[in-house]
């Protein structure tokens, strides 16, 4: 659910949570302006494509710059406290121009919402409006209540709600590649984790309307998906009289075969998978299909087995790598990524050592790690002391990202002399004499335009040389 090439230059812990994303999108009868800034994970960057498109029905354009805005929303992260900490800022910036510009609506969307609820309003003066992640039906009532006078909050959670009929209008796109949400929710009760908190319990979207979905984006040219999740592997749609499907059941590996199967020429991507319950039928279904890339992203957290189970991740050290060897043995060329946190609650030198050795045994391609950050109301936050010093946490950290900076290159080298099947998705950024690209693996690939070849079509690429995120080549026949 990344963007990789910025992960890769910048590993430290901000990569994951960092992003910002101005958006712009046209509707030329829109009366009134829109700016959504999202932080956080791509979920979220997914969710503002459904806020903008429930939005667009009562008349709001988006716009990217927010001075010109009628209203804003901030779409925010609570996974750590620094991304937190990063709203809390960018809102003083939008509180100054709501006193600059009176009537201007300043909403506050997503995980921090949902955690802080009505509290938000007492914290933040200048915030009108709280949604949750499952509450942006409602999104054209609050603003009318706050256009009314009021201040307004809704942060229920749903069983149901999956926005299953909500196009999503595609912000910042590049035509080319897009995301759709799968399911929502969690029901995973990771101890550090917020999400479940946030984002409720877990919900699998119709596959019906992620089939049209992935259908209607390859019509209007797109020719990469990727179905996201919190945990896609436990994707599990039930039919039932109300939708007139009662008795079907499919399960991710079959979402995953479907959606392939809609057409060779779009890609799949998918994202995250849980170590427990990534199946050898999702991975079966992989080498089956071309064009399902070989990628896994599968959060490790932790390589010492007690942290595993103070951390609530239902599978121990053992069981991770034999998953491991099924994804290599099954699919040799797979890449594969993780997260990983340093200085959980008890974490000792010798298990930091175990974390820095299956890095040594899985060699990821790329990782993405953090300090742990406790959480208000996570299990851990109840159950266990905060123990490993700030700095400890830290110097940890940091070995961890160096090792992964090496293996990132012992992976990227490996690229060098072969050929790539790669989806052009655009211009590099450097240079627009340069198109980019990624792998099946999903690394970054750069290579001089060839004016044969345009924005959304496959070619095969040599790597030739490589820096430490990206793989430069050329375009062959
Ligand atoms: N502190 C640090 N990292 C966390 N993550 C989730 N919760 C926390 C936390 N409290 C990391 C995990 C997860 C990723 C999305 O963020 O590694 O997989
Ligand atoms: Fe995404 Fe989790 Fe952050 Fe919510 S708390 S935005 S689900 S990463």
């Amino acid at each position: 659910m990344l963007d990789l090439k910025r992960a890769n230059n910048t590993p430290l812990e901000e990569t994951r949570q960092g992003e910002v994303l101005d958006i712009a999108t046209e509707d030329i009868q829109a009366s009134k302006n829109l700016y959504i800034e999202s932080y956080g994970c791509q979920m979220n960057f997914s969710d503002s494509e459904i806020v903008a498109s429930i939005l667009a029905e009562r008349g709001y354009k988006t716009v990217n710059d927010f001075s010109e805005a009628d209203a804003i929303f901030i779409n925010t992260c609570a996974i750590r406290e620094n991304a937190e900490q990063r709203v809390r800022n960018r809102l003083k910036e939008f509180g100054a121009a709501k006193r600059a510009k009176p009537g201007l609506i300043v909403g506050v969307l997503g995980c921090m919402a949902e955690r802080l609820k009505a509290k938000f309003l007492e914290e933040e003066k200048l915030v009108d409006i709280v949604v949750g992640p499952d509450a942006y039906r409602n999104l054209p009532n609050l603003i009318a209540e706050v256009q009314a006078g009021d201040r307004a909050v809704n942060v229920l959670l749903s069983r149901e709600e999956t926005y299953a009929d909500i196009s999503p209008i595609r912000l910042n796109s590049n035509g080319v590649t897009a995301f759709i949400s799968i399911m929502r929710g969690c029901d995973n009760m990771c101890s550090f984790c917020v999400v479940p908190f946030t984002r409720g319990r877990e919900r699998s979207r119709d596959p019906k309307s992620i089939l049209k979905e992935a259908q209607d984006l390859f019509d209007a040219g797109y020719r990469e998906v990727t179905l996201l999740g919190q945990n896609v592997d436990s994707y599990k749609y039930e039919g039932s009289e109300e939708t007139g499907d009662a008795g079907q059941t499919v399960n991710f590996a079959q979402l995953l075969t479907m959606v392939a199967e809609l057409n060779p020429l779009l890609r799949v991507r998918f994202s995250t998978s849980h170590p427990k319950d990534i199946t050898d039928e999702v991975l079966y279904s992989m080498r089956d299909h071309d064009n399902i890339c070989k990628y896994i992203h599968l959060p490790v957290q932790s390589g010492n087995s007690r942290v595993l189970k103070l951390m609530n991740r239902t599978y121990d050290r053992e069981w991770y790598l034999e998953r491991v060897d099924a994804i290599r043995r099954i699919i040799p060329e797979c890449g594969i990524s993780a997260d990983i946190i340093t200085g959980f609650c008890t974490e000792t030198e010798a298990d930091h050592q175990d974390t820095l050795s299956i890095m040594d045994e899985v060699k990821y391609d790329f990782a993405y790690m953090f300090a742990y950050s406790e959480r208000p109301g996570t299990l851990a936050a109840r159950k266990y002391e905060d123990d490993v010093p700030e700095e400890v946490k830290k110097r940890r950290l940091t070995e961890v990202v160096e090792k992964q900076r090496e293996h990132s290159l012992y992976r990227i080298q490996n690229f060098v002399g072969k050929v790539h099947h790669v989806l052009i998705e655009g211009f590099s950024k450097r240079s627009d004499q340069d198109y980019c690209g990624r792998n099946d693996q999903n690394t970054m690939l750069v290579f001089p335009v060839d004016p044969r070849y345009k924005v959304g079509d496959y070619v095969k690429v040599l790597g030739e040389s490589c820096t430490s995120a990206t793989l430069i080549g050329r375009i062959i026949d």
